[in-house]
């Protein structure tokens, strides 16, 4: 895998953007097919080229005050300027980003699946272990080019028709320029923000690479109780413990990414190295899969009942269907 972005890349580089005189969809050639998903500052289209190419995600962020207009510009930037920068087996791809009369514009591929979160009633030992992987994978490869997604959620991970994860949704992330940052900004959803985000003071100093380490905790923890998170909840080790014995592999992880203490809580080079180190074990060399110069070893291509051995009984029972809770902190 070729990485685009130079990890001393300064944060002086710029989105490219096309001006987009009239409609975004006659201009491309674009059939609107219908509403594929709605976020708290956009709405995503579903849509077919009109010369039969592959289903496109067209993402609308509206121009108009009463759309937040102004928030819109800041997120559209950041967005078209990282993903254009960056290039991951499970990061998402941009095709175009458009600022157009009364919108500005983001494309990329359709993922037929969703978002995580209608996967999380049905998740799977294997699944969770599978997505946990690629996760972490994405999440590594961001920290290692600088730059924290800050907001990490199930909404946020669209599957795609391989059923591989994909991270998706750079309106909040940011380049890293040291290791603390003041909190200028308080940003990211509250039900899955580390409190360090949700109690934080301005010029507070953040370390945001530890803040995507509770995220991806929160989203695994999240797939592990087969539920969405809820804002104020604070017993997450608890709904763990209540778990079978057979969860204590995630136990041990979920304990170090939701670590309060941020100088206790694991960076992605610890998580890594605990993956390999404990996947390894299961005769599979994970530290070529999270390097990105082997194919990744996951579900069909290795024997996931090996895998997953430590979880292999796991059959969770709780089952209620997902809440929608997208209480943005910005
Ligand atoms: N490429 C895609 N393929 C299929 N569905 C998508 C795609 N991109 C986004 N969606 C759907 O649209 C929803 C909103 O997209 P996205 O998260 O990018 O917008 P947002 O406004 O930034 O959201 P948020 O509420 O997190 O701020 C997603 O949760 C997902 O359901
Ligand atoms: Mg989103």
């Amino acid at each position: 895998m070729d990485n685009v972005l130079d990890s001393s890349m300064s944060t002086s580089y710029e989105a490219s953007v096309t001006i987009c005189e009239g409609d975004f969809f006659k201009t491309y050639g674009l059939k609107h097919i219908r509403v594929a998903g709605k976020g708290l500052t956009s709405i995503v289209i579903l849509s077919k080229p009109l010369d039969g190419g592959a289903l496109r995600a067209v993402k609308l962020l509206s121009k108009e005050e009463r759309f937040g207009g102004k928030k819109s510009k800041g997120y559209f930037e950041t967005e078209a300027k990282i993903l254009q920068n960056i290039q991951h087996k499970h990061i998402v791809e941009i095709f175009e980003a458009c600022d157009c009369p009364d919108m500005y514009v983001i494309s990329m591929p359709y993922y037929q699946r969703g978002s995580l979160i209608s996967q999380l009633p049905k998740m799977t030992s294997q699944l969770t272990e599978k997505y946990m992987l690629e996760l972490t994978s994405a999440v590594s490869y961001l920290h290692g080019h600088k730059i924290a997604h800050r907001d990490i959620k199930p909404g946020n991970i669209l599957i795609s028709v391989e059923g591989d994860a994909i991270l998706s949704d750079f309106g909040l992330a940011c380049i890293v320029e040291s290791k603390q940052m003041p909190l200028t900004q308080r940003v990211g959803t509250i039900a899955y923000a580390p409190p360090e985000i949700i109690r934080g003071d301005w010029n507070d100093q953040i370390n945001f690479y530890k803040c995507d380490t509770y995220s991806l905790g929160m989203a695994i923890w999240c797939m592990v109780v087969r539920e969405e998170a809820k804002p104020g909840q604070t017993n997450h080790m608890n709904t763990i413990q209540q778990q079978r014995e057979n969860i204590k592999d995630y136990r041990y992880l979920l304990e170090h990414l939701l670590e309060h203490d941020t100088n206790k809580r694991w960076d992605t080079n610890q998580l890594v190295s605990e993956l390999c180190q404990t996947r390894s074990t299961m005769g599979h060399d994970l530290t070529r899969y999270f390097n990105q110069d082997t194919p990744v070893p996951l579900a069909s291509e290795v024997q996931m009942d090996e895998l997953s051995q430590a979880n292999k009984t796991l059959e969770l029972e709780n089952s209620s269907s997902p809440e929608t809770v997208s209480d943005h902190i910005t």
